[in-house]
């Protein structure tokens, strides 16, 4: 408040003798020219129906065209001042942990700081994460300014800000589509999009049951996203099935969690800190408890609990094409038919490297991994059997069979050339 009040001051001395007009009534008359689009978003929105100002986000150290990065550029702490409860909420939540969990990405710092950290590429999406102070340096240091540290804009864009926005299905899906979170094609897909879809054509009545993306993962309009898989799909403890255990324990080697010896790594604490995956039975059932009370508003106990128990059957069984796939790419590096790249973090595939991941079988392993799995068991929880079937299952079996097809024949080109 302080702070704010001291420009305050400036403002009205440099104006002169004629008394100033509230310090957003400036603002607000000079960018009706110079973006007009935003004051006409902000006169939309709830905030200027209450009299929240520019200067309630931005300050008043700006109050010129010369001066424009004096302009602060809001964080979520700046909305906390008046939305303490939903900020406190994002800050438990996943999406919190977006950017750290980007940045711990071995892969991330092999790509061009334009594909990272500014609002493209792994960044564009990302930005809905907490950045430290120095992470927002880092930014402004390359870039010249730091955009992209609102966060809550992710949902609610800016200037409008509008809470109908954040309820629509469409806020999530400029980040949950494509590649290895299709959230929203699968969604769209089932019939639980479709219904939704079939509502607002007014096919059907509009008080018709149709989640959206927010009734399951937003409960009560809780900002704290979190759910029990996770993106990975794998937690602890291990299965109580050996088989299932094997193929998770093949699984962690590969993502570098667990050494090729099967010991945990220094990567484990990374995974821990982004909470990249629940570490006990506990932490996963709250969550799982929770999904279930979610679907049980629209059905019955016996068919929720089958579906959900389905959908983790069918992590297993992706697991087991996974793991197999895992162990040929594996038995070529103990062969020395394929060396460790600069990029991989031990003599092991490594499914988190695409960049250069040092041949095209390891390039298929990454995409059967980070594609194929992930359709086959999310396509499976968001009700689309098309995504977990065709896009997901289907090619991952096409990818073990092609995998084995190329090892066997770098088996024999290695013979035909012996010593
Ligand atoms: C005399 C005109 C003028 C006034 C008054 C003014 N601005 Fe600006 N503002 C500009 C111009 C010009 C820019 C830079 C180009 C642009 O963004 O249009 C700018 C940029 C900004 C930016 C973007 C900064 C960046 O780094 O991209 C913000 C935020 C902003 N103004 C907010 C405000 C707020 C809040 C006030 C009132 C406290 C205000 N402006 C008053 C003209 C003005
Ligand atoms: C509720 C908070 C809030 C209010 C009120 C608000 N802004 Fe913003 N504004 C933001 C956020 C968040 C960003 C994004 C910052 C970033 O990218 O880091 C932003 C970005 C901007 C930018 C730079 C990005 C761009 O698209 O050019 C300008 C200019 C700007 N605001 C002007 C204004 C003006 C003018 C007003 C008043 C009419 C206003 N803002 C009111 C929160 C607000
Ligand atoms: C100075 C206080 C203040 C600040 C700072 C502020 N807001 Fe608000 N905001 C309000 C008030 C007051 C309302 C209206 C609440 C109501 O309708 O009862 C509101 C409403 C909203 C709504 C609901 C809009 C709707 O369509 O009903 C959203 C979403 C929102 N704010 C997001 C934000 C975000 C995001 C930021 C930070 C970038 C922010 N606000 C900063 C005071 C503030
Ligand atoms: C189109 C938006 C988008 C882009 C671009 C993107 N991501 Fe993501 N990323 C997401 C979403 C959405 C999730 C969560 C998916 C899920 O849980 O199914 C995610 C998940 C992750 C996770 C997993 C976090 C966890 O806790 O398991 C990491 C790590 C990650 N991304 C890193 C990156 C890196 C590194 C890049 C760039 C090479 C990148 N992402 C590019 C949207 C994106
Ligand atoms: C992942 C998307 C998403 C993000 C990110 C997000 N919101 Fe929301 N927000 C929503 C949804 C959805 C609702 C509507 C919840 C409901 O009432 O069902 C909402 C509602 C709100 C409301 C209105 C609450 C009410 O009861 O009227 C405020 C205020 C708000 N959010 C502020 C914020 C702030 C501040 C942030 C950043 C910390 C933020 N939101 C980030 C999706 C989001
Ligand atoms: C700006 C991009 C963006 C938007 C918009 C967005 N998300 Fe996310 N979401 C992400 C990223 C990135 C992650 C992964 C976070 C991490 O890496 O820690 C994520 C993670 C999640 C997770 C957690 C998965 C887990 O690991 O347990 C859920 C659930 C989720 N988002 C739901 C939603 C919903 C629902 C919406 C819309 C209301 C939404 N998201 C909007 C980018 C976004
Ligand atoms: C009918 C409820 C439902 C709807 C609607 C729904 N989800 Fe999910 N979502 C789930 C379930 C169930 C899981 C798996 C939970 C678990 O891990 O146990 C899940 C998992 C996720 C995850 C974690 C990775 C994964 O896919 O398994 C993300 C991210 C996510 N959903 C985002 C979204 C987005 C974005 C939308 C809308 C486009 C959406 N969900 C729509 C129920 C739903
Ligand atoms: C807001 C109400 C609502 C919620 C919440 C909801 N569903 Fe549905 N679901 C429906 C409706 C309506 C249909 C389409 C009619 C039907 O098949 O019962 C449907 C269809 C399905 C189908 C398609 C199969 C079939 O019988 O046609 C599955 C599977 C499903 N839901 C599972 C779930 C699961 C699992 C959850 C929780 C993660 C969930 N649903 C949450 C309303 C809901």
């Amino acid at each position: 408040m302080m702070l704010a009040a001291i420009p305050a001051v400036a403002a009205l001395l440099l104006a002169g003798p004629v008394a100033p007009p509230p310090a957003s009534a400036r603002c607000v008359e000079c960018h009706a020219r110079s973006t007009p689009g935003i004051v006409s978003d902000w006169k939309l929105s709830r905030h200027a129906a209450v009299s929240v100002g520019c200067d309630s986000c931005h300050g008043t150290a700006h109050a010129t065209a010369a001066d424009a990065a004096m302009a602060r550029l809001p964080t979520p702490a700046t909305c906390a001042r008046c939305h303490a409860a939903q900020v406190k909420q994002y800050e438990a939540s996943k999406h919190a942990l977006a950017w750290a969990a980007m940045m711990a990405m071995p892969t991330f710092h092999y790509q061009p700081p334009v594909m990272t950290d500014g609002r493209k590429g792994c960044g564009g999406c990302h930005a809905i994460g907490l950045k430290e102070e120095a992470d927002r340096k880092a930014i402004a240091k390359e870039s010249g300014r730091n955009y992209g540290s609102g966060s809550c804009d992710s949902c609610h864009t800016r200037h409008t800000f509008s809470v109908k926005e954040a309820r629509e299905p469409e806020a999530c899906k400029s980040c949950h589509m494509g590649f290895d979170h299709a959230q929203w094609e699968m969604y769209d897909s089932s019939k639980h999009g479709v219904r939704h879809e079939l509502v607002r054509l007014g096919a059907l009545p509009r008080d018709a049951a149709a989640p959206t993306c927010q009734t399951c993962h937003m409960q009560e309009g809780d900002h704290g996203v979190l759910t029990g898989w996770g993106f990975l799909g794998v937690r602890l403890p291990l299965s109580e099935d050996p088989q299932w255990k094997a193929d998770q324990v093949t699984i962690l080697k590969a993502l570098g969690v667990l050494d090729p010896a099967g010991k945990p790594t220094t990567f484990l604490e990374v995974v821990k800190g982004a909470r990249m995956a629940r570490l006990t039975e506990e932490e996963w059932q709250v969550q799982r408890d929770r999904m279930i009370a979610t679907c049980r508003q629209c059905h019955g106990e016996g068919f929720v609990r089958s579906q959900l128990r389905r959908g983790d059957e069918t992590i297993r069984e992706a697991d087991r094409l996974m793991a197999q796939a895992i162990e040929v790419v594996a038995g070529l590096h103990r062969d020395g038919l394929l060396s460790r790249s600069k990029e991989q973090r031990s003599d092991y595939p490594d499914v988190l490297q695409f960049h250069d991941a040092g041949s095209p079988i390891e390039l298929r392993l990454f995409v059967m991994f980070m594609e194929h799995r992930m359709r086959t068991f999310q396509g499976a929880f968001h009700d689309s059997p098309d995504y977990s079937l065709w896009y997901g299952w289907s090619e991952m079996q096409r990818d073990l069979a092609e995998i084995r097809a190329a090892a066997g024949e770098m088996r024999r080109v290695a013979l035909d050339s012996g010593p």
